[in-house]
């Protein structure tokens, strides 16, 4: 046993679905002593093989472990499984990362405050399969205490940051980084299917795409900034020169008979933006009109 695995702080996992099992087996490979409970105990089975200590109840699981990770279907089944957990809760953190709503996030801490309990809110944003590695990015909100106690084992999961004090925190960021995926990843089907009718198979353009990447990540960065000062230089093209791309994009697409419903959003959203009085300005201020819809 290593000095890191001496030091390792022990877990409870309630919950053994597609993430709850990940997130029990990135435990155990980060030396942390694991106790696993779920509903239909035939789950435990599998975890058990890897190292976890099965348990029977929600009670016992609690108690075995300062830091209790949920992880369910909903928050409502969540709040049953931990008011099964009766006094053992006192005095322990519970992480949820189940999947939900800011306003249910706040509701649980409240919840689990009246319990005796700390409460942290966590997002895991990289599906089942990247989980303990470290590209794997979790999003934790809540009890600033707890966070920090805890950081050194949540970080056997991936990539944790703490967003800070407010539960409702990671769910919005949740929410929000999933919007952006769908709209990126919308935009790369269009472009893929824009491509494939001069014969160019999707995989060969994602390669293209994809280094396109580390661009789009530096425009983000500095729309970020942009929208933050309330100022929108016009360093890649104003909003009109934006507009016209985007006209011969439809343009293209209805050409090629494809859907244009993806371009002819965004045009609209830049027309929006000169009628506010934004022509000349950066694209980021787009930003002005998604605030006043
Ligand atoms: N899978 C992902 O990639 C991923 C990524 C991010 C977030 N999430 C979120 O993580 C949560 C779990 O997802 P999952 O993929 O692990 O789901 P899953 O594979 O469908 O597993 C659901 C888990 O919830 C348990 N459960 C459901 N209702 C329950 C109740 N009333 N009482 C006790 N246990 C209950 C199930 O127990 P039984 O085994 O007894 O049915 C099972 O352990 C969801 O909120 C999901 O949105 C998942």
């Amino acid at each position: 046993m290593t000095d890191s695995q001496d030091d390792a702080q022990p877990v409870s996992v309630l919950g053994l679905g597609m993430l709850g099992a990940a997130l029990a087996r990135a435990f155990l490979a980060g030396g942390h002593p694991t106790t696993v409970w779920n509903r239909s105990p035939d789950r435990t089975r599998p975890l058990a093989e890897a190292g976890a200590t099965p348990v029977d109840s929600v009670p016992a699981a609690v108690a075995a472990a300062p830091l209790v990770v949920v992880c369910v279907s909903t928050y409502e089944a969540a709040q049953e499984v931990l008011a099964a957990a009766g006094d053992t809760l006192s005095g322990r953190v519970v992480l949820n990362l189940s999947s939900g709503t800011p306003e249910l996030a706040r509701q649980m801490s409240r919840w689990v405050a009246e319990r005796g309990a700390s409460y942290l809110d966590g997002a895991a944003m990289s599906g089942t399969a990247a989980v303990g590695r470290p590209e794997a990015l979790f999003l934790f909100s809540g009890a600033p205490d707890a966070l920090t106690t805890h950081l050194p084992t949540l970080s056997s999961l991936g990539r944790a940051t703490d967003l800070g004090s407010d539960p409702g925190l990671a769910s919005l960021y949740d929410t929000a980084l999933f919007g952006m995926a769908w709209g990126l990843l919308a935009g790369f089907h269009h472009a893929a299917a824009l491509v494939s009718t001069s014969g160019v198979k999707a995989a060969d353009f994602a390669g293209v795409a994809g280094g396109h990447l580390p661009f789009l990540a530096g425009l983000v960065e500095v729309h970020g900034r942009q929208v933050d000062s309330g100022r929108y230089p016009a360093d890649d093209g104003t909003v009109a020169v934006h507009a016209a791309a985007m006209e011969h994009l439809i343009a293209t697409s209805k050409d090629l008979d494809l859907d244009t419903d993806l371009p002819t959003l965004v045009l609209g959203l830049l027309e929006r933006a000169a009628t506010a009085g934004h022509a000349t300005d950066g694209f980021a201020s787009v930003a002005e009109v998604l605030r006043q819809p």
